[in-house]
């Protein structure tokens, strides 16, 4: 299998289909197609919100929010990083997304209702390494939260870092439970993305927790930044990640 020898896998669509074929991980992957106009029209009429966004993208650049409305008569908002669009008629919403994509593949993927901090998005990135034994080690998990009136929380974005606790508005104490189940779930994805892509050694998981309390997995970057540890709760994890991605990286495992 051509995927076996990729190193770091960058297209999302490759590692969402890889995923998709453990069944125990897809109560936590959102429904996502490639992009056509006829896939959107579909997408969102089952979902009323999804997320149209690069296959091959990062930083949050081209992610487009396109939202149902039912006041006025109804319609459709296409929102990009820095416009909005509004259409009566799927059809023409459609058409727009087309224009605004050009040729490049995009997907569409059901949006998440994401948990907000004084109405602002919130997102989470989790952070393993591989261990000299094969098995995954996980450093724990920070809160990335939208600037004002965007739709993503990159950092490149002005989305900023926060502590897990402070995302979930909890104490320490009581967020430790929440930290359990996205380490347990998180050691799920990385170990189904090793079995696919055996020569990835880093994780960046951006997960997303929704209205509900359910944890999805927006993203998995192979080759991941973790400047958003140093906002960490204990100030010693930032060395410790720096120093294991040092070692990982030199040695070119
Ligand atoms: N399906 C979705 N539902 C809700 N928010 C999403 C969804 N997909 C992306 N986002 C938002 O957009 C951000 C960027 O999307 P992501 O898939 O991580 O692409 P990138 O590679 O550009 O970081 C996410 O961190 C999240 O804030
Ligand atoms: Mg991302």
């Amino acid at each position: 299998m051509k995927a076996k020898l990729i190193r770091y896998p960058g297209r999302k669509w490759l590692k969402h289909e890889a995923l998709w074929a453990y069944p125990n991980l897809r109560d936590h992957l959102p429904d996502t197609m490639l992009f056509s106009q006829q896939a959107f029209i579909d997408m969102i009429d089952k979902y009323k919100v999804v997320f149209v966004k690069p296959d091959l993208g990062m930083q949050g650049k081209g992610v487009m929010k396109v939202t149902t409305i039912k006041e006025n008569g109804g319609g459709y908002v296409i929102r990009t990083a820095d416009n909005a669009f509004a259409y009566r008629d799927v059809r023409n919403a459609a058409k727009k997304l087309s224009q605004l994509i050009g040729h490049q593949q995009y997907l569409v993927q059901q949006g998440i209702d994401l948990i907000r901090l004084k109405g602002k998005p919130i997102d989470f990135r989790a952070l393993l390494h591989i261990k000299p034994d094969g098995n995954w080690r996980f450093f724990g998990i920070m809160g990335k939260v939208a600037a004002a009136n965007q739709i993503v929380t990159n950092y490149n974005s002005g989305g900023r870092a926060i502590q897990l606790h402070q995302a979930l508005e909890l104490s320490i104490e009581e967020s430790h439970e929440w930290e359990m189940l996205i380490k347990q779930l998180s050691g799920q994805f990385a170990r189904a993305m090793k079995k696919s892509f055996p020569r990835i050694t880093e994780l960046g998981l951006d997960l997303a927790i929704d209205t509900k309390g359910q944890i999805w997995l927006l993203e998995a970057n192979t080759k991941p930044h973790y400047k958003l540890f140093r906002h960490h709760s204990n100030p010693s994890l930032f060395a410790k990640i720096a120093s294991s991605a040092r070692s990982i990286r030199s040695s070119g495992a």
